[in-house]
Formats: C-alpha cells, structure tokens, sequence
C-alpha cells in the first residue's frame, strides 16, 4: 500500500490553487487581524503593538502612508477611512515616489508604511528617510519580525498567516481591517468618533467574516462572467470614492492575472478622456456600493452604455434598480459604508482568479512578477 504525498497539495488544503485557497482564508484571516483587538466590554479598540498615548495622537498634525502594489491600494481605503474617522489629513504615496518628492515631513508627522511582507525594498527605504526628517513611524504589516516591522516605532500586524500567491488577496483585505481598527482607535481617542457609531461600526466589524463566507458560498454569477470577459483584450473599471480606491486593486488583480490590459478611473473622469476607449462591446465594470455616490455613477454608468459598453455593475443588496441600466449585476451585502470595500473586494478577486484560470495562466505566479521586491 502506497501513499503519494504531495506536500504542495497538502498545503493547498484541496484548494486548485494558492490564490483560491487564499481567497477562502478571508474570513479567518479576518477573525485573526480583530482577535483580541476589540474590548468587548468597553466597546473600544485595543491596540497592544501601538504605544501612541493619546497626547500623542492629539498631537499628529498629518499622516503620511507609503507603501507599493496592492498595499498602496489598501493604504488609499486606508486615507479615507482614517480622515473620517479622525479628521487628521492623510497623503497617500507610492514608497518608489516618496523619497524623491522631497515631502514636508515634520515631528508631528506619522508616517505609516503598509507592507504585506514588511521586506518591500522601496517601501523601507521611505521609511528612513521619513525617520531621518523626525517623523514617527508605524508599520502595518503581515510578517513578524519583517524589516519594516522591527525599523518602526508602532506595529499593527495583520495577522492573516502566510500568503504564498502572488497576487495578493487576503493580505489586502487583513490591511483594510487594520485600517479600521487604526482609524477607531485615533477617532476614539480624539473624539472624532462619537460612541453611538462605535458601537454600531464594532458590531458591523464582526459581522464581516460572516457575510464573506456567505458570499464566498454564492460563486457562480462570477463564473459567467468571468466567461464573458475571458475573451478580452481590454476592459475599464470605474467607481467613485472608495469604489475607485477598490476599482484600483481589482483592476490590478486582473491584470497581473489575467493579462488582460485593463485601467481604473474615477467615474466622473471618465468624460475628460477616457470615454472615447469605450466602443460596443467593451466591459466596464462599474462599481456603485457608495450609497451617497449612486446617482452619480448611475449616470456614469449611462454614459458608458450609450456608447456601446458592457456593464458589469456591483451593487448593494437591494438595488435592483441597477439591473434597469446594467448588464449584469453582482450583489454585495449591506454593512457600514466605509466597511464595504472589505466585502466588495471579494467577487473581485474571484472575477480576477477565474478570468486567469479560464485562459489556462499559472494564477499563483504570473509572468514576471515576485512576491516581494527588494530591489529598488
Ligand atoms: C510585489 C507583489 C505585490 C505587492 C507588492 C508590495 O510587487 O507582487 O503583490 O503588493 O510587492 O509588497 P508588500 O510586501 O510590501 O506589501
């Protein structure tokens, strides 16, 4: 009797593929980025790796984020949900752009490098030169003991255990759980963030793992579509606000995956350029889960399709209305706004993911990539 064991199978935990079984590890990962990070009791944010005191954070004048990739996506997420919450400017920059900027970094300057494996060799160097100038820096990342990790004052790690694809998907996702957790813990502590949406945001919070395991269990609209657009040479995402921040990294998953040529706009932008790419037949993946921004992209969505786009639109549950202008339609479930990238960001990945397997592309490493650079 003979077993063969294969432990690159073994690890995949019966999951084709790295990324896929990455996909799936979201809820958990989830979980473990919140553990212990939420007092129950008292209804606020923990954070034991941040000895910020809240002079401290009284004390921060702006915030700078650098990071590179999927990262400075999930650090784009991040500047709005953090000046929402705290009301403390943010700047987002590529670590490749930082440096060479010349940025305004005073002492009460954070800096906040957000880096999946916390070894990004742009990503450290921005974060010497912002400490050279003073700043304080904090590091969300998912590797203990990573480079950036040790070189940063603060540590907010993610938690979501290793990811080996590399296009990244629940590191992402962990990142923008770090994100709210960071923006409710300086919003508590500065004021900014009143108790009555606190306690409305945690219980929403810990409703995510669930509601991703229940869209994880509903796939098979994606697979449609991902048929449809496997035939493409180019395609368009758009949205607004943190629509566009999310139309980003979906547009980047599918094109380091798939190698379909595909761009994100902010959907209002789209008449100063970028309209006259749309011909009869090209995809446009439009993202509307902003209640406050629907109409606009409702009508930005009208613009698409009159000149012959094919819609793909993601709404929230409930908005049939968009089934009227769209295409097709995938749902997404309600949660607090600024909470819903953490759910939306989960039929993209998967439209990413089977675009690429359908085109018969090794999904786990794409053609001339790495998994992290530390090279500048
Ligand atoms: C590489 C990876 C990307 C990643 C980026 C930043 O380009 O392929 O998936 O987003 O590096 O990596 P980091 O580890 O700093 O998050």
């Amino acid at each position: 009797f003979h077993i063969d064991w294969d432990l690159v199978m073994a690890e995949k935990n019966g999951f084709d593929t790295f990324m896929l079984k990455e996909i799936h590890e979201q809820p958990r990962a989830y979980e473990d980025t919140m553990r212990g990070r939420i007092d129950e009791e008292k209804q606020q944010i923990v954070l034991p790796g941040v000895s910020l005191t809240p002079e401290q954070i009284r004390e921060i004048k702006q915030i700078q984020m650098v990071a590179c990739g999927t990262a400075y996506h999930a650090a784009l997420v991040g500047k709005t949900v953090v000046e929402r919450l705290t009301r403390i400017p943010v700047e987002v920059d590529l670590a490749s752009e930082y440096r060479y900027r010349m940025p305004i970094i005073r002492e009460n300057t954070l800096v906040i490098a957000v880096s999946q494996s916390g070894e990004t060799a742009d990503t450290l160097a921005a974060i010497r030169e912002a400490k050279q100038w003073g700043a304080r820096v904090m590091a969300i990342t998912n590797v203990v003991g990573s480079s950036v990790a040790r070189e940063a004052e603060d540590v907010l790690f993610t938690l979501a255990g290793p990811e080996i694809a590399v296009a990244s998907t629940k590191a992402y996702s962990s990142q923008l759980i770090a994100f709210y957790l960071l923006g409710m813990f300086m919003g508590q502590s500065l004021g900014t963030l009143d108790p009555v949406t606190s306690v409305e945001m945690i219980a929403m919070l810990e409703r995510l793992p669930f509601q991703v395991e229940e869209m994880l269990r509903h796939q098979d609209p994606i697979h449609g579509i991902a048929e449809h657009i496997t035939q493409q040479e180019h395609l368009f995402f758009i949205g607004r606000g943190l629509d566009y921040s999310l139309a980003m990294e979906a547009s980047l998953k599918l094109k380091e995956i798939s190698y379909i040529h595909s761009e994100a706009y902010a959907a209002g932008e789209l008449k100063h350029g970028s309209l006259a790419l749309i011909e009869d037949g090209t995809p446009v993946i439009a993202l509307a889960t902003q209640e406050l921004l629907l109409e606009k992209t409702v009508s930005n969505i009208k613009e698409v399709k009159a000149r012959g786009a094919y819609v793909i639109a993601l709404a929230l549950e409930g908005n049939t209305e968009l089934e009227k202008t769209a295409d097709q339609v995938i749902y997404v479930p309600r949660t607090y706004s600024l909470l819903t990238p953490a759910l939306a960001v989960v039929p993209l990945q998967l439209l990413a993911y089977y675009t690429a397997a359908l085109r018969g592309n090794d999904v786990d490493k794409p053609r001339n990539l790495a998994k992290s650079v530390t090279v500048e």
